[in-house]
This record gives C-alpha cells, sequence and structure tokens, in this order.
C-alpha cells in the first residue's frame, strides 16, 4: 500500500495516518511525489524523506520512497493495489475525488480514506510552516524532530 504527499514536512496527523494504516496494510511505502500546483517547498525531497524515516523508524512495515512522475507510473511498477489518505473534511474529499477515480481509472489501482483523528483535523503543513515562519508555537501538532528542522530553516532564510 502506497500512502502518497508532499509532507512538506510531515505532520503529526499524517503520522496518524501511517500509524494507522501500518496496522491495516501489510506493508506501507510512504511516496514523496511531485505536487505541481505546490512549486517550492520548504524541504527538500530528501529532507522530507529523511524526516519521515525518522518518525517512522519504530514502524517495522513501513519504508519511505520518492516518486517525480505520475503517481500510477509508481504503483504499477512495484505491483502496488492499494493508495491510503487521510481525510480531514469534505474540502479534501472534495480534493481527493477526481484523483481516487482518475488513478482508478489509469492504472486500476483503489483509494482507502482514513478519517483524520479529532486532534488533528485543522492540521497542515501549510498551515504549521506559515505559524512557524511568524514565531508561532505548533508544539504537538509536528513531531519534535521536525518542529526542531522547520526552526532551523526559517532561521537560515
Ligand atoms: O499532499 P498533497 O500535495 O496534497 O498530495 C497530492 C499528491 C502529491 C498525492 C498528488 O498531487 C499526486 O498524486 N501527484 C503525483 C502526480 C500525479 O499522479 N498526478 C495525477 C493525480 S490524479
Amino acid at each position: 500500500m502506497v500512502c502518497p504527499g508532499s509532507f512538506d514536512p510531515v505532520t503529526n496527523g499524517h503520522l496518524d495516518i501511517f500509524t494507522r494504516a501500518a496496522e491495516q496494510f501489510d506493508r506501507v511505502i510512504i511516496l514523496v511525489t511531485g505536487n505541481p500546483a505546490k512549486k517550492s517547498g520548504l524541504f527538500s525531497v530528501d529532507e522530507r524523506k529523511e524526516l519521515i524515516a525518522d518518525v517512522t523508524s519504530h514502524l517495522p512495515n513501513v519504508t519511505v520512497d520518492h516518486w517525480a512522475g505520475l503517481l500510477v507510473d509508481y504503483t504499477t511498477a512495484h505491483r502496488v493495489t492499494a493508495l491510503v489518505k487521510g481525510l480531514r473534511s469534505s474540502l479534501d474529499y472534495d480534493y481527493e475525488q477526481p484523483m481516487a477515480q482518475m488513478n482508478r481509472r489509469l492504472s486500476g489501482v483503489d483509494t482507502f480514506f482514513v478519517m483524520t483523528d479529532e486532534k488533528f483535523g485543522y492540521v497542515s503543513s501549510s498551515l504549521c510552516k506559515e505559524v512557524v515562519k511568524y514565531g508561532g508555537d505548533i508544539t504537538g501538532l509536528v513531531p519534535d524532530v521536525v518542529l526542531a528542522a522547520m526552526k532551523q530553516k526559517f532561521r537560515a532564510q
């Protein structure tokens, strides 16, 4: 099973979905993918992968990879038949529905949606970046190692 996303950076909302996916599926590949709508990221793809590997190191059936092309080309090449995505709200549903249907049409891959834990319903990578950039406190919304990396990035900018 593949959990695709930008993960710039990974949040505790993502981590909750990875953990729950790892309980339901034998093998979880967290795939850092390109999103044409999101041009430049705070973290490089390698940095995102490192942070995800770090915060999922306690989950033995989870691995991390990246892919710059069409998601379905990756899933077909790796014989993956399922995608897992978190859903926070109807906004996410409206965003995800066409992608799930397009991906299924293109390759037959099915998308499974996991309802986000109520604690993380308002958490997004972009909102976390904005709050940290202007000095706000997001302790508990991202893993500590991610928060430290974000602060370092913004200090360096
Ligand atoms: O975390 P995001 O940015 O909302 O995730 C969106 C993502 C990366 C999963 C989506 O943009 C994607 O699948 N990108 C890979 C390129 C692709 O396959 N595009 C067609 C999707 S139907």
